[in-house]
């Protein structure tokens, strides 16, 4: 198969980097900027990219590359830092900038740059950098130029070695797209052959063969990636596989039925769940603080998990939905090699007595190839379009103590909210909608009564990627359905408020 290797300096746009080849169909990795050459000679990727970062070259520390990938034979692509990397690297020279240079700029294109094929001589591009290139190396060419840039762009056509100045993966670059397929394609020369569906057929195989004739076991969450992972398994090694989903009592409405209808009845998979919401209401009586709350309920998740577990300890595997953009936090100089384990799959603290191997079929693909899959799966877009919900459950959506009152009450608001915003056509496009339990009670009134009662707040983001988010324009008529919905149906709840506040400097969830 064909394969282009990232090395990652820290770019925020890395990942995306990775996106746009794979949505060319072709299969992109991600790995530490300091993989050696010997290293990926291993397994010789079609080509090379290096990445855009943080640091200036001048930095104490900056991080650098062996020399030697550049000998490889195999074509590279410095982007940004990878382009200063390059350039003194191969005898160039690199000024610091006075200052930072960030925005969209238009470039002169140069001929003779295969990059730049089909793309227009002159285009706007998206610059982010301060350091700048003064003086490229021996044997390259200059390849575009812009008002603050010399070299925008410069390549050697022999050696194969290519550099951008600007990031082509952000869409603010025209024709960004166009000039990394001429890379991936025209000067790699690969072939579309990263097919998701193919990808099914492999990994079913390939599972069957790893797992051969032992066991698996699985915690289902109900979020996308578990579910996905036990359908895929379920497939590959049917009854073998035994999932266990454990109701905390914090789940949304009727969802631990829901779990059980769909893995067990529909798709006949070996499912346990574990009843142990009064466990879970018994520990957070009398707990308020938020981060107490968290700590409370993951470790009695695992308790409860491992106390099921150990009715399977004789498997040999623990499967878990650990996807691509966790492997890359984990990976990444910010984090230790300690956050492998997804932190709300909670698993990662299991007890000495169980020993799994792990198994984490989706671990090269990022969420929306999850979901494809999922689709390739036969699975319903019901399950695979979920709003991400964190692990904790409504126990962070609860302020002040938990209690089962409490949860049911907010069961049945949330449940009025997901109805209502589901009739939005641009429903897809929400990041996520919730109701919020606040602590507050204030005087209403209801037909000739007098009410005290408690407050909902419903909050609703668009966001892409969790880090920051805006409050969703939920149209007013909507809103109105909502809370009239809430108050007359959900005796308890007196009072409707809408959080319109952005994160930063809010979060998404209250706690
Ligand atoms: P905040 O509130 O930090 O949330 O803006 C960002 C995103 O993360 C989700 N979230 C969690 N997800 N386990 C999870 O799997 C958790 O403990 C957790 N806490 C928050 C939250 O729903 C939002 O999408």
């Amino acid at each position: 198969m064909n394969r282009i290797v990232i090395l990652d300096y820290g770019s925020q746009y890395t990942q995306l980097i990775a996106r746009r080849i794979r949505e060319m169909e072709v299969y992109s990795e991600i790995v530490g900027c300091g993989t050696t050459a010997e290293e990926l000679s291993k397994d010789m990727p079609s080509g090379i990219v290096l990445s855009g970062g943080p640091n200036s070259v001048f930095d104490d520390g900056a991080p650098t590359v062996d020399p030697a990938i550049f000998e490889l034979g195999v074509p590279v692509l410095g982007i940004c830092y990878g382009m200063q990397l390059m350039s003194r690297k191969l005898g160039g020279r690199v000024a610091p900038g006075a200052e930072r240079e960030y925005g969209k700029m238009p470039i002169e294109i140069m001929p003779g740059n295969p990059l730049f094929k089909d793309v227009p001589s002159t285009v706007t591009v998206w610059m982010s950098h301060g350091d700048r290139v003064e003086a490229i190396p021996a044997n390259f060419e200059r390849g575009a130029v812009s008002a603050t840039c010399p070299f925008a762009a410069m390549f050697d056509n022999a050696r194969r070695l290519y550099a951008l100045q600007f990031h082509p993966e952000v869409v603010h670059t025209q024709y960004g797209t166009q000039m990394l397929a001429n890379f991936v394609f025209g000067v790699c020369g690969c072939a579309r052959d990263w097919r998701l569906d193919s990808w099914v057929d492999a990994t079913v195989a390939r599972l069957q063969k790893e797992i051969g004739d032992d066991e698996v076991v699985l915690g289902l969450s109900g979020g996308v990636d578990s579910s996905v992972v036990a359908v895929l398994l379920n497939r590959a090694i049917g009854r073998r596989l035994h999932c266990i989903f454990v109701d905390n009592g914090l789940l949304r409405w009727r969802e631990a039925e829901q779990v059980e209808e769909m893995f067990r009845r529909n798709l006949g998979l070996d499912l346990t769940v574990v009843r142990a919401a009064d466990r879970f209401y018994a520990a957070l009586a009398g707990i308020d603080d938020p981060e107490k709350k968290r700590k409370t309920i993951g470790k009695l998740f695992i308790d409860v998990f491992a106390e099921e577990a150990r009715r399977f300890r004789d498997c040999r595997y623990l499967a878990q939905g650990t996807i691509y953009p966790d492997v890359i936090e984990s990976k990444s100089p910010k984090n230790g090699p300690s956050q492998t384990i997804k932190s709300h799959h909670n698993v990662g603290g299991l007890p000495p007595d169980l020993k799994f191997e792990l198994v984490e079929p989706l671990k090269e693909l990022f969420k929306d190839e999850v979901r494809a899959v999922g689709r390739v799966l036969g699975m319903a877009d019901e399950l695979l379009d979920r709003q991400p919900f964190p692990g904790p459950g409504l126990g962070v959506r609860i302020l002040g103590e938990v209690t089962k009152e409490k949860v049911e009450l907010l069961q049945l608001a949330d449940l009025r909210v997901q109805e209502e915003i589901r009739k939005l056509p641009d429903y897809k496009t929400i990041w996520q909608t919730f109701a919020v339990l606040l602590p507050v009670r204030s005087v209403g009134v209801m037909g000739d009564q007098r009410t005290y009662e408690y407050t909902c707040a419903i909050r609703s983001v668009n966001s892409i990627d969790a880090m920051t988010a805006d409050w969703t324009r939920i149209p007013y008529d909507v809103l109105a359905r909502m809370s009239n919905r809430i108050i007359n149906e959900v005796r308890g709840i007196n009072r409707v408020v809408y959080d319109i506040s952005s994160k930063p400097p809010a979060t998404i969830e209250w706690e």
